[in-house]
């Protein structure tokens, strides 16, 4: 399904790069049937193991993540859920731009002591939705993600929440996502029809398999043949750099990345 085409239509001749999409009252029908649908299937994989915590996450980058990870989290906290979305993609955070809020007090600072939850946590316009931003970025994503301390985080939002909706990066890419994994009670994998090949699904498939992951399911977002030009013009300029920020934005960072004692 390409669930935004209508939008990206217009949007990509203004933003060759980035696009935000948030489910509102002027989102098409279907495009808010397929969130519902979606919504749906979350809650019954996620009602066997009883837990709250979903991780999403893909092969590769642009793959749709952070857009399926926020209209989730809308979708539910429209059926009256209490939603918290952590934005745990530190390298590239993206879910404070669907609510226009600053990112660098977040989940990183918090993390490493700095921040309170208070600091951190922002009420979204959207009734039952939370958002913690990802905090600056630091130079050590994975350690920070695979500490102690982001794991009481998450048990803790999960006496609160009712779902806790992680938004994550790519997992052939970065270990990020795998370390997380053990922390979170479900992971969803989005896939990109036409995008992501097979051999990336089966290395992101084999990678959650080690780790131990409960995959409960794959969402699929697929791009419709008029545009993939926009498509292929915008995995190129990635392909570029490679995944997240240079390494000089982040050097300055590495004292202070350290986990904080619990
Ligand atoms: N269902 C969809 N249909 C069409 N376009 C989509 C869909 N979901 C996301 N997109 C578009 O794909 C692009 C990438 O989306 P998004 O940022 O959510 O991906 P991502 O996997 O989080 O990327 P990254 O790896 O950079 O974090 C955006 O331009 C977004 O608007
Ligand atoms: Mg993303």
């Amino acid at each position: 399904m390409d669930l935004f085409s209508k939008f990206k239509k217009k949007k990509a001749v203004e933003d060759t790069d980035e696009g935000e999409y948030l489910l509102d009252e002027n989102t098409p029908f279907n495009v808010r049937e397929a969130f519902n649908t979606l919504r749906t299937n979350v809650v019954f994989g996620m009602a066997p193991s009883g837990g709250k915590s979903l991780l999403i996450t893909s092969a590769n980058q642009s793959e749709g993540k952070s857009t399926t990870s926020v209209n989730l989290g809308v979708v539910l906290a429209q059926n009256g859920a209490k939603v918290l979305l952590i934005d745990a993609d530190m390298r590239k955070p993206k879910l404070h731009k669907f609510f226009n809020v600053d990112y660098t007090k977040g989940l990183s600072r918090f993390l490493i002591g700095q921040g309170t939850l208070n600091d951190s946590l922002y009420r979204t316009p959207i009734k039952g939705l939370d958002l913690m931003t990802a905090g600056i970025i630091p130079p050590n994503p994975s350690e920070l993600l695979g500490s102690n301390r982001m794991k009481v985080f998450i048990e803790k939002a999960q006496e609160y929440y009712d779902y806790v909706i992680i938004d994550t990066p790519p997992i052939n890419v970065v270990t990020d996502a795998t370390v997380l994994s053990e922390s979170v009670s479900a992971v969803l994998v989005v896939v990109h029809y036409g995008s992501t090949t097979r051999d990336d699904f089966q290395k992101a498939k084999n990678q959650l398999k080690i780790s131990g992951a409960n995959v409960i399911g794959f969402a699929i977002i697929g791009v419709r043949s008029e545009h993939k030009g926009y498509y292929k013009k915008y995995y190129k300029s990635y392909s570029s750099y490679g995944y997240g920020h240079r390494p000089e934005e982040t050097a300055d960072q590495t004292e202070k990345a350290k986990p904080a004692d619990d």
